[in-house]
């Protein structure tokens, strides 16, 4: 261990104490069952936003074997709206896995952790930090950023042989002291830097606790840092909407196939080109007069969709005939109030919220 090392740890935590966040709902517990649902839930989410989202799913699901026995609806109904739904079906079969094979307690280590559906190195080293006081460290998007900037790191870290380095930096910064308190603040304290001072752009460098150890500061750019070359693609597509509600005012919804996006999810039926929706729609329900509403952007991490709604009002013992005639998909009419139970993409919550 060098002393700059400890250092660094020493400082974060002092720091953590003072300007960290302490009062998460989540920070109040060592229940590993509540830990992971937070980590999982902010892994691509706000704080502000998991805030509701996490009362609401312990409140009907208070512990791991709740969860386990729940059906699958039901989940992604709670988690409809937080978006990234692979996290919500991976989240179910983790809860499933711990009590079948665990016996309902989460294993202890990281590395056991980390073989759970859904639970990455990060996520695992988050998890046995707070609730166990584990010496292990993690590397989520924002402490990349803070390890990156304070070591000078350059190395292009989409290559696993750098990432896998930058792990090995991570660890030998951890504090090596009274574990059961310094791990969990320590972990924090790297979350917090990164969530505020240590920002993508135009960093508060000189409020941070270790400007004066951070090589980015000294060099006088620490926006370099990190470095990723490979720039993924966010391939665009557009999808044509089909909002059809009946003299009732309820809405036509089938469920998404189990692969792709939106998976399992209800939604309103979806189709490549307008062309493509106008003939379902004048077959389906030719009487209709279609109505185009405004198209909106809705990005996902790797497509960018442009979403064109197109609102009918249809003559409702018709079309049900017909589209399950035509489709053999399973689909029927929901009022907007009985769609709010069931998981639907946000974006076409918000369509549908906006047209009552
Ligand atoms: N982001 C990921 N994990 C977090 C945590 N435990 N507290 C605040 N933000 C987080």
């Amino acid at each position: 261990m060098n002393s700059a090392h400890s250092e660094f740890a020493e400082r974060m935590l002092h720091w953590q104490l003072a300007h960290g966040r302490q009062h998460l709902p989540w920070q109040q517990t060592r229940d590993p069952y509540r830990v992971w649902l937070s980590e999982i839930m902010l892994q691509q989410t706000q704080v502000t936003t998991v805030l509701g989202y996490y009362a609401r799913f312990l409140e009907r699901f208070p512990d791991v074997q709740a969860l386990a026995e729940a059906h699958p609806d039901e989940v992604m109904a709670l988690w409809s709206g937080l978006g990234y739904y692979s996290r919500a079906r991976n989240l179910h079969r983790c809860a499933q896995q711990v009590v079948a094979q665990h016996g309902g307690a989460f294993p202890r280590t990281a590395e056991e952790l980390a073989r759970l559906p859904g639970i990455g190195r990060s996520t695992a080293g988050a998890i046995a930090a707070f609730c166990h006081g584990q010496r292990v460290p993690i590397l989520d998007a924002n402490v990349r950023r803070v390890l990156t900037r304070l070591l000078g790191f350059g190395a292009d870290l989409s290559s696993t042989s750098n990432e896998r380095i930058l792990w090995m930096h991570a660890e030998a910064l951890l504090p090596h002291t009274d574990l059961q308190t310094t791990m969990p603040r320590y972990t924090q304290a790297l979350m917090d830097l990164g969530a505020s001072l240590c920002a993508p752009r135009n960093p508060s460098c000189s409020q941070c606790p270790v400007q004066d150890l951070c090589v980015g500061r000294q060099e006088g750019a620490p926006e370099r840092y990190p470095v990723k070359t490979r720039n993924f693609l966010r391939r665009a597509q557009s999808w044509w909407l089909l909002v059809l509600r009946d003299a009732g005012g309820r809405i036509w919804l089938q469920r998404r196939p189990a692969r792709g996006i939106w998976a399992g999810l209800h939604c309103v039926p979806v189709f490549s080109s307008r062309a493509e929706l106008m003939v379902a729609l004048r077959e389906h329900a030719s009487h209709a007069a279609p109505r185009e509403l405004a198209p909106f952007v809705h990005v996902l991490t790797h497509r960018e969709l442009h979403l064109h709604p197109v609102l009918a009002v249809v003559d409702e013992p018709q079309l049900q005939r017909e589209v399950h005639a035509a489709k053999g998909d399973a689909g029927a009419w929901f009022t907007v109030q009985q769609s709010s139970a069931l998981g639907l993409p946000a974006p076409v919550r918000r369509l549908l919220y906006g047209l009552v």
